[in-house]
């Protein structure tokens, strides 16, 4: 498994594996890799017959600055799992390679799915996410990219970059890989105290109600959102949002609309939880 940091050693071998005849499937990540993750680089295996991943914190999708200098960095782990489930090449760019200037003049926008739900929460949050998955696509020039749908409105950000931009990669969405008790990993549980991490797995819980509700045919969304929400406060949760929204768009669904999906986002202690359910 080759690992750089060096943008000609990542243009050279991806140069030499496509003379040879191979496809490239690539996985962006931000690193402290858990089994989601792995899922994805699985994925990538079946897909292609070279396999990238770049591990980058990329600081332009952080609203926060604490959140930044928090996320975990787990490089030496994080390649020993890569290196046995048949990853060739992990490429861990520095903020300075990447942003040489410490910002960038040119941006990548996606407006409308970038200011919805988390982009509401979260300003400037997605056209960080686009640009710089923008910048990955044109180093690495995948055949083939994986998203996991943990991040459902940031898979549906990227299928709108590539579809506008007509970029020739093949986008594929994998469903989100769960703790045994429900909760989705995520590399901000490792923010959850022990108490909390007892309580977290209500939030899928929670949202499981909803879709439940969904499917023995009840359409008053406002009502269920609210409760979901007071569910969530009861809990010990401080919910930032539960949304039922048309999947195709994620603009708020109207009695009868389908197919939906299930959105919420909630802090628990000093993390911030997503999750979703697509029915
Ligand atoms: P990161 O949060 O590290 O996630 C990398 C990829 O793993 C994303 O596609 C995400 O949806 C997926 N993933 C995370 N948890 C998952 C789970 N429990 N099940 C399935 N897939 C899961 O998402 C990012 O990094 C960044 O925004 C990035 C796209 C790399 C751009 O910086």
């Amino acid at each position: 498994m080759i690992i750089t940091e060096q943008v000609d050693v990542l243009r050279e071998q991806i140069k030499a594996w496509r003379n040879a005849g191979e496809t490239i499937a690539f996985v962006p990540t931000m690193g402290n890799l858990h089994a989601g993750h792995l899922a994805l680089v699985k994925r990538a295996q079946a897909l292609g017959s070279k396999v990238v991943v770049s591990i980058f914190v990329n600081p332009t999708q952080f609203d926060r600055k604490e959140d930044l200098a928090a996320y975990p960095r787990t490089l030496a782990e994080d390649c020993a799992h890569l290196q046995t489930c048949g990853t060739d090449m992990v490429f861990t760019p520095t903020p300075a390679l990447m942003y040489p200037t410490g910002g960038l003049a040119t941006k990548v926008e996606v407006p409308g799915i970038s200011q919805l739900l988390e982009g509401a929460s979260r300003p400037g949050h997605f056209t960080g996410v686009s640009t710089v998955v923008c910048k990955l696509f044109n180093l690495v020039v995948p055949d083939v990219a994986v998203f996991g749908e943990k991040d459902f409105q940031q898979l549906m950000l990227i299928r709108q970059m590539v579809r506008d931009l007509d970029m020739d990669i093949r986008i594929e969405g994998l469903p989100t890989v769960r703790e045994a008790d429900g909760l989705a990993m995520s590399s901000r549980n490792g923010y959850l105290s022990a108490e909390e991490r007892k309580i977290a797995p209500a939030f899928n819980r929670i949202l499981r109600e909803v879709v439940d509700a969904l499917h023995k045919g009840g359409q008053d969304y406002a009502s269920l959102q609210a409760n979901a929400m007071k569910s969530l406060e009861l809990q010990g949760f401080r919910p930032d949002y539960v949304e039922i929204r048309r999947a195709v768009d994620l603009l708020p669904a109207a009695a009868g609309d389908a197919p939906l999906v299930v959105l919420g986002s909630a802090w628990l202690g000093k993390a911030r939880l997503i999750d979703n359910i697509p029915l």
